[in-house]
C-alpha cells in the first residue's frame, strides 16, 4: 500500500534521487546497519535469527558494493534504501527488520558522521605529511638568502628555509583544525529515530562502541538536525586549500624568468601545446585556481544551514556533493604540492643575488643610527634620504664614500659598511622567530618536535 494515488513524476524523482552522491557512503551504511542489528538483537527487538539473515545479507552486500557488481536499479532513491532492498531480497522478510527503531534521518546523519571523521583525521595526516617535506627542504636549505618581500617589493632578506616553515606553521594549524572536525563528527546520531527518539528500548552506547563513537548525542533533535561537524571539516579544508593556494602562487612567481629561483621538476610541470620552449608551473597554478571552489563549498552549506528550521529538512540532502568534492580537492592538491616540493629544485646563486640588493639593508641602517641614539622615525627619515640619492644617482649603498654618508648624517661613519655586508641583516634578526640562523635552527627544531620529526 502508498499513501500516494498517483506515482511520482519522473522529474521529480531525478531531482529527488541522491543515489549517484551519496553511493560511496556505502562502507559506512553497511557498518551501522550491522551494529544497529546487533544491538536490536541483544535488547530482544529483533530475534538472533533475523539478526543473523539481516548480517548474513549484509555481507553479501558488502562483496557486491566492494566488488562493483551490486545490482542498482532506477528506483533506488539514495544508498540508504538501496541497501535496504538488497538486504531483503537477500534475507527475505527478516530484511524487512533491519530498519526497525531507525530511521534515514539518524541513518544519513550516522553515515556522514563517520565519513567526516574518516577522512579529517586522513586529511590531517596528509597536511602533516607535507609539512614534513617542507621542514626536509627547508632543512637542505637553511642558509640560501632569498629577498622576503611586502607588497611584492624586496622588503629584507631571509632564509629559505624561513620562509618554508612559515607553511609549516601554517599546515600544523590546519592539522589542529582538522583533529578538531575529526572529534565534533565522533558522537553517534543514530537512535534518535526520525527527530523524537524511538518506540523501543534501544542501546545508543552499543552501537557508539561498535562504531568506535567516543559517545552519543545527547538529544535526538540536535542529532538529526546538525551538520556542524560537516562545516568544521569543510571550513578546514577551505582554509588548507586557501594555504595552498599561497604556496602556489609563490610557486608560479618563483619558477617565472623574472624571479629564476625556483625550477620544478619535469614531472611536476607542462608544457605548451604551441611554444616549445615553456615549461609551465600548472601545478602550482592549480593550488591557486583550486581553493576558492573549496570556500566556495563551505560557503554553500552555510546556505543550506542558515535559516533552516529543526529538524530534518531535504534540503540537508545537499550536504554531502559539497563535503565529497571539498575532500577530494583537497586529498588531490596536498598530494600534489607534497610531490611538487619534494622534487623542485632552487637557485641559491640567483636567489642571493636578488636578496643581496643593498637598498634591502634600509632598515639595518635605520636601525644603526638607532643604536646610536637617533629616534627611529628620524632615522627612516635619514635612510630615505640615502636610498633616494643612491637611487637617483644609480648607485649601491656601499659606493658612497665615508664624507658622502656623513654628509646625510654626522653617525653615520665606516661602520656602516659592515651592516652593508649581505649576511648580515640577516644575522641581525636576533629575535625569538627571527630569520637569524640560530633562531631558524631553534624554528626547525620546534618544528621537528611538533611534527614528532
Ligand atoms: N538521501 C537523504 C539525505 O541525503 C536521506 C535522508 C532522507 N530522509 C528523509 N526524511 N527523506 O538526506
Amino acid at each position: 500500500m502508498s499513501r500516494f494515488s498517483q506515482p511520482q513524476d519522473p522529474l521529480f524523482q531525478a531531482l529527488d534521487r541522491s543515489l549517484e552522491i551519496d553511493r560511496r557512503l556505502w562502507p559506512y551504511d553497511v557498518a551501522q546497519s550491522r551494529a544497529h542489528a546487533t544491538m536490536l538483537a541483544a535488547r530482544g527487538i529483533i530475534g538472533e535469527d533475523d539478526r543473523d539473515a539481516i548480517l548474513t545479507a549484509l555481507a553479501q552486500v558488502e562483496t557486491e558494493l566492494a566488488e562493483g557488481r551490486f545490482p542498482f536499479r532506477e528506483d533506488d532513491v539514495d544508498i540508504h534504501m538501496a541497501i535496504e532492498r538488497r538486504v531483503t531480497e537477500i534475507a527475505g522478510p527478516s530484511g524487512g527488520k533491519i530498519h526497525t527503531a531507525r530511521s534515514r534521518n539518524d541513518q544519513v546523519a550516522t553515515d556522514l558522521a563517520l565519513y567526516v571523521r574518516d577522512h579529517a583525521i586522513r586529511l590531517a595526516d596528509q597536511v602533516e605529511e607535507l609539512a614534513r617535506t617542507l621542514v626536509e627542504v627547508a632543512e637542505r636549505h637553511i642558509d640560501w638568502a632569498l629577498p622576503g618581500y611586502t607588497h611584492l617589493q624586496r622588503a629584507q632578506p631571509v632564509y629559505l628555509s624561513h620562509h618554508l616553515l612559515a607553511y609549516v606553521w601554517m599546515l600544523v594549524r590546519d592539522r589542529e583544525r582538522l583533529r578538531f572536525a575529526a572529534r565534533q563528527a565522533d558522537v553517534l546520531p543514530l537512535g534518535a529515530g526520525a527527530l523524537a527518539g524511538v518506540n523501543f528500548d534501544t542501546d545508543r552506547t552499543q552501537v557508539a562502541r561498535d562504531l568506535g563513537f567516543a559517545g552519543v548525542v545527547p538529544n535526538s533533535i540536535d542529532a538529526v538536525s546538525n551538520r556542524d561537524f560537516a562545516l568544521d571539516l569543510l571550513q578546514a579544508c577551505a582554509v588548507v586549500s586557501t594555504h595552498l593556494s599561497r604556496l602556489g602562487a609563490e610557486i608560479v612567481q618563483w619558477s617565472s624568468q623574472e624571479f629564476g629561483v625556483m625550477e620544478l621538476s619535469d614531472a611536476w610541470s607542462s608544457g605548451s601545446s604551441l611554444m616549445p620552449q615553456k615549461k609551465n608551473p600548472d601545478c602550482g597554478e592549480l593550488l591557486r585556481g583550486k581553493a576558492p571552489r573549496v570556500v566556495g563549498h563551505l560557503t554553500a552549506l552555510h546556505g543550506v544551514m542558515h535559516g533552516l528550521p529543526l529538524t530534518y529538512n531535504k534540503d540537508l540532502q545537499e550536504d554531502k556533493e559539497h563535503v565529497f568534492d571539498a575532500v577530494d580537492t583537497v586529498t588531490v592538491t596536498l598530494d600534489a604540492a607534497n610531490g611538487m616540493m619534494s622534487t623542485a629544485s632552487f637557485k641559491r646563486e640567483r636567489m642571493a643575488e636578488a636578496a643581496s640588493d643593498e637598498n634591502i639593508a634600509a632598515t639595518d641602517i635605520a636601525d644603526f643610527l638607532v643604536k646610536r641614539g637617533v629616534p627611529f622615525r628620524d632615522s627612516h627619515g635619514i635612510v630615505a634620504g640615502l636610498v633616494r640619492a643612491g637611487v637617483e644617482q644609480g648607485r649601491t649603498l656601499s659606493s658612497f664614500t665615508p664624507e658622502e654618508l656623513r654628509s646625510h648624517h654626522e653617525l653615520l661613519t665606516e661602520d656602516v659598511y659592515a651592516v652593508l655586508e649581505q649576511s648580515s641583516w640577516l644575522e641581525s634578526k636576533i629575535s625569538l622567530g627571527g630569520t637569524a640562523l640560530p633562531r631558524v635552527r631553534e624554528q626547525l627544531a620546534q618544528a621537528r618536535a611538533v611534527l614528532d620529526l
